[in-house]
């Protein structure tokens, strides 16, 4: 068994970054999130033993389980869904003796009272010292019911130097009013600095690797404005449909589920200007600052800037798929986007004039999520008396997944008597160059809340001006008839999507 190496990853992971004793509390422990993310990743935080030996983690849920039924469950989750495989006898064993169960509904107020009793035999039993993480995977509705009734039991009070945060999954509200009101409702219980919104993008290593790259180098930053950068483009394509959530996504679209806040954290990220140190105020304070600097979209102008799209029927990799409407738990007559594209404008010294263009899709020909840099030409060629009239600008593509990485795009000089020119490129691996495969974006967050670090979360105001931003492309939306289905599964998204790029005479990169 391997617990460590010599990877530059894990060695950062050791860095001051054991966690207090503590419980984790996953509200939620019998749904899919739990099953396919959270139980693998803190089992995959144990195998990397970055947990503390002092801990509980409770499993709630209706569900009426028994603390060996919830473990026999979860094993069977983390041998199918965890990154490394076959489960550990040795590493199972001990994290298993830390799993417990609670039954209940969560709007019980007796839930709540077990919890407690629980928790504090905890504490006396294992020395979890009064510390507790909540974790939020129910449906949103739970989500001011459960804050609540644990401030109820006082499971929200710090007052005797315990910590106790409060970890909310999305969707953080359906638009502006109800993100807002989300935000109110948790503030009665817990403090800003207790919760921390999940977006689990900001987990991913490339997501984070931008900071590294844009401020831990020389080359890019002098360049990172509107004078040298054309446009900027961020997709996140998925080749999957809807995978048996249709009854959250019907009620959600593209631009909910990804475009509002997986793409514009990765968008206030590329826009930012250098936060004076990588701490979770500096960093947010310079992220907020990026998408105030977003006009938001005008109901008279959503025709023009934004693009909408549903998936009839198709082929992926070949294989036949069903449209959107067939999926199982969506209306047959429904008119929700499965592709969204929305141009944006950030309107400030280094943006203005440059545009960015972001799109979100499921049933695309293929899963790729990317930033595209594009430059612009230069502004003289000096090849006279050559063939060359024009060049193809560099373009610098940050791969978010699969094969994450990077990769710089320029032009050569073909070897030979004439001046021939042809693009080539710089690539950057993290496969090849770390010799092993990025930790999940859900290990790497549990870890930063058990040790306090919010700074790869949401803050409230980034949650509430991103839905600010879109919010009346929804009402537009839904007071218009949408001409659905109007792409194929397995094409690259509706024609007003192309129509939206030409406009400003440019088009999406096929990825
Ligand atoms: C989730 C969305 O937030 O992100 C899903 O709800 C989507 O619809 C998923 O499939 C994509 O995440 P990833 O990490 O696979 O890009």
């Amino acid at each position: 068994m391997t617990t460590a190496s010599d990877s530059p990853f894990d060695l950062g992971w050791r860095l001051n970054r054991t966690p207090a004793p503590t419980a984790v509390v996953v509200f939620g422990a019998s749904g899919d999130l739990s099953h396919r993310k959270l139980m693998p990743a803190l089992y995959n935080l144990a195998l990397q033993q970055l947990l503390p030996p002092e801990m509980v983690i409770v499993g709630v849920a209706l569900t009426p389980w028994s603390d060996d039924e919830f473990r026999t469950e979860m094993k069977a989750a983390i041998s199918e869904h965890s990154r490394n495989g076959e489960v550990d006898d040795e590493v199972w064993h001990g994290f298993a003796q830390r799993l417990r169960y609670v039954s209940g509904s969560f709007d019980d107020l007796d839930l709540y009272q077990r919890l407690d009793a629980l928790l504090k035999e905890a504490d006396a039993d294992l020395g979890t010292r009064g510390n507790r993480l909540f974790y939020l995977a129910t449906a949103p509705t739970f989500f001011p019911v459960i804050a609540m009734n644990l401030g109820k039991v006082g499971l929200a009070d710090e007052s005797d130097g315990v910590y106790r945060r409060l970890v909310v999954e999305k969707p953080f509200g359906e638009d502006l009013a109800t993100a807002q009101a989300l935000n109110q409702e948790l503030s009665q219980v817990f403090a800003e600095a207790q919760v921390y919104r999940i977006d689990h993008y900001l987990g991913k290593e490339t997501v984070q690797n931008l900071m590294v790259l844009r401020f831990g180098n020389l080359i890019f930053e002098p360049l990172w404005n509107r004078r040298y950068v054309d446009h900027v483009q961020i997709t996140a394509a998925e080749d999957l449909g809807v995978e048996g959530r249709g009854g959250y996504y019907d009620g959600a679209g593209a631009l909910r589920d990804i475009l509002q806040n997986h793409l514009f954290q990765v968008l206030s990220l590329v826009a930012m200007e250098p936060p004076a140190r990588f701490d979770s105020r500096d960093v947010h304070d310079e992220k907020v600052k990026v998408l105030r600097a977003i006009p938001p979209v005008r109901v008279e102008e959503v025709a023009e800037v934004a693009a909408r799209g549903q998936y009839g029927p198709g082929y992926i990799a070949g294989v036949p798929v069903p449209g959107y409407r067939e999926e199982e738990k969506v209306d047959p007559n429904s008119n929700t986007e499965t592709f969204v594209a929305l141009k944006v404008r950030v309107e400030n010294w280094r943006w203005a004039g440059t545009p960015f263009y972001l799109r979100a899709a499921k049933r695309l020909p293929k899963r790729a999520t990317e930033i595209a840099v594009q430059f612009r030409s230069p502004p003289h060629l000096p090849f006279l008396e050559t063939p060359v009239e024009t060049v193809t600008p560099n373009l610098l593509t940050l791969r978010i997944q699969p094969d994450e990485g990077a990769s710089l795009k320029f032009v050569a000089k073909v070897p030979g008597p004439s001046v021939d020119l042809r693009t080539v490129s710089m690539d950057f691996s993290y496969g090849s160059s770390f010799l092993k495969g990025s930790p999940e974006a859900y290990e790497r967050l549990l870890l930063d809340a058990l040790v306090g670090d919010s700074t790869l979360f949401a803050r409230w105001d980034e949650v509430e001006t991103a839905w600010e931003i879109v919010d009346q492309v929804l009402t537009a939306w839904a007071g218009s008839a949408a001409d659905f289905p109007n792409y194929d599964a397995g094409s690259w998204g509706p024609e007003s999507s192309d129509d939206l790029m030409a406009r400003d005479g440019r088009r999406w990169r096929r990825l």
